[in-house]
């Protein structure tokens, strides 16, 4: 942890991407309003220029804040160390994180600053993990990836759920359905659409970096693991067909229940009181691992083709340098529209929404389970609902991630690497969503006939 006569609050390094641009809008609604814990704020980027212009799109109609500005290039360790020590914690928008992300982690890890980031590499961050953790504990630097879309509606999400399961009753398994609506086109930017061609493209390393480290405690789940099923599933109760997402968050959910496993009352605050220990150990108890799995839906079996067909283009091409390239060169053409290099517009991003549903089955005692043939006769359907994913959505968690590390540091860990569920999990994070527009709601409780 950084003392704190460091200049910033926040530095928003990357400020003049797609997505850090949206970041730098988000935080100016916080900076020094009141009882905000921003009172300081900079961006930090390879160009000045581009910098002052993403300041002044953020700030519109109003003129820009004067907000300092800082140039850094993730290719010159020393002008990331240089902001290392001028700021408590850096929001890093630079990405693809695998390409880019490591330099940043590692400055943040010798300085002692906390770091947070939107990466939805599971590579990028279990590598970090293996890293940088054991510097971080001793530098007291908090490093949490993954404070976006990716992968906290899927935290937080599966953990709500899992707390409607009111003892006797528990849950065996928690399948997420993403649905993205709009009355526009849904698009994303082609940053999003490199790291994940990446990722497919280097999905060996991610299993070659898992065997080469310690097996992660698995948590008790009641019950047996869910069958495989089809590989469309029309899930008639929300209204959608869905195929399985292989997003980073089914393995962000893994890595936190694993860890909790391990810390069944989560990490001690780095100086917490006895009553937020307490507050915290509450929480915790609450939380009932389960299977976890998540898909992404449409309403029409065309939209499912849709996926299937980028997922197939995606798998198929990324696993050649010129497949790539193709990827890479065309990406409107391989993502059927999804991606394009500039992004989608400011109205298609307002236009834009999500629903990421949360089907929970389970036992409603937990007694049958110990019958072993007993299938689950009970299921939770829990939602979290909010505005477009990746440049709406994900600033709102960013920001408010980073007012929590700021206000609240004493209750989380002194210094490590960490998923964000373990970290943020019983903090007020999902109080403070729910104010600024991301919901969380039961939606029904069922007895599920044999
Ligand atoms: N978690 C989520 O749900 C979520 C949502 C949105 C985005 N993301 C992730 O966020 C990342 C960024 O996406 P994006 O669409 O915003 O990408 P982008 O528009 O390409 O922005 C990349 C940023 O990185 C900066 N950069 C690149 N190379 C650099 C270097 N050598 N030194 C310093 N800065 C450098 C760029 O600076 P210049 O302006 O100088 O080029 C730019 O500011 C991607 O990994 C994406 O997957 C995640």
């Amino acid at each position: 942890m950084q003392a704190t006569q460091t200049p910033y609050d926040i530095l928003i390094l990357g400020a003049s991407g797609f997505t850090g641009k949206y970041v730098v809008r988000e935080a100016l609604k916080f900076i020094n309003a009141p009882s905000s814990p921003l009172k300081s704020l900079a961006l930090a980027g390879r160009s000045t220029n581009k910098l002052a212009q993403t300041l002044q799109w953020a700030a519109y109609p109003s003129p820009p804040p004067s907000i300092p500005i800082l140039t850094a290039d993730i290719s010159d360790p020393p002008s990331l160390h240089r902001l290392c020590s001028q700021t408590k914690l850096v929001l890093n928008c630079v990405g693809p994180y695998r390409l880019f992300g490591e330099p940043v982690a590692a400055a943040c890890a010798n300085s002692g600053c906390d770091y947070l980031d939107i990466c939805g590499e599971p590579e990028f961050m279990e590598r970090m993990e293996a890293e940088y953790h054991e510097k971080a504990v001793k530098t007291g630097s908090l490093l949490v990836s993954a404070c976006g879309f990716d992968s906290i509606p899927a935290e937080l999400g599966l953990m709500f759920n899992s707390r409607q399961w009111k003892s006797p009753a528990v849950p065996n398994r928690v399948e997420a359905y993403v649905s993205l609506e709009s009355d526009k086109r849904i698009v994303g930017n082609f940053g999003t659409y490199e790291s994940a061609v990446l990722g497919v493209a280097n999905a060996q390393k991610l299993q070659e970096l898992r065997r080469s480290r310690p097996k992660r405690a698995r948590p008790l789940i009641p019950g047996s693991p869910p069958p495989r099923g089809p590989m469309i599933e029309h899930q008639k109760k929300i209204g959608l067909s869905a195929v399985k997402l292989p997003s980073a968050d089914a393995t962000v959910v893994r890595r936190t229940l694993s860890v909790l496993t391990e810390n069944p009352g989560g990490f001690p605050g780095a100086n917490e009181s006895s009553e937020a220990k307490e507050k915290r150990e509450a929480f915790w108890s609450t939380v009932k691992p389960a299977h976890f799995g998540v898909k992404i839906g449409a309403k029409s079996l065309l939209g499912i083709y849709r996926f299937i067909i980028v997922g197939r283009f995606i798998g198929f091409l990324s696993g050649s340098a010129f497949g790539r390239w193709l990827l890479l060169k065309f990406p409107s053409f391989f993502s059927l529209g999804f991606f394009r290099k500039k992004g989608p517009s400011e109205d298609e991003v307002k236009s834009a929404a999500f629903k990421m549903w949360f089907v929970g089955h389970g036992y409603s005692n937990s007694n049958l389970v110990s019958r072993g043939d007993s299938k689950p006769d009970m299921e939770i359907i829990t939602r979290v609902s909010g505005p477009e994913i990746a440049y709406l959505t994900t600033p709102i968690i960013l920001v408010q991630c980073a007012l929590i590390l700021l206000c609240q540091r004493e209750n989380l860990p002194h210094g490590g690497v960490f998923p964000p569920g373990i970290v943020f999990g019983a903090t007020d994070l999902q109080h403070r969503l729910h104010e600024n527009g991301i919901s969380f709601d039961v939606i029904s409780r069922s007895v599920l006939s044999p």
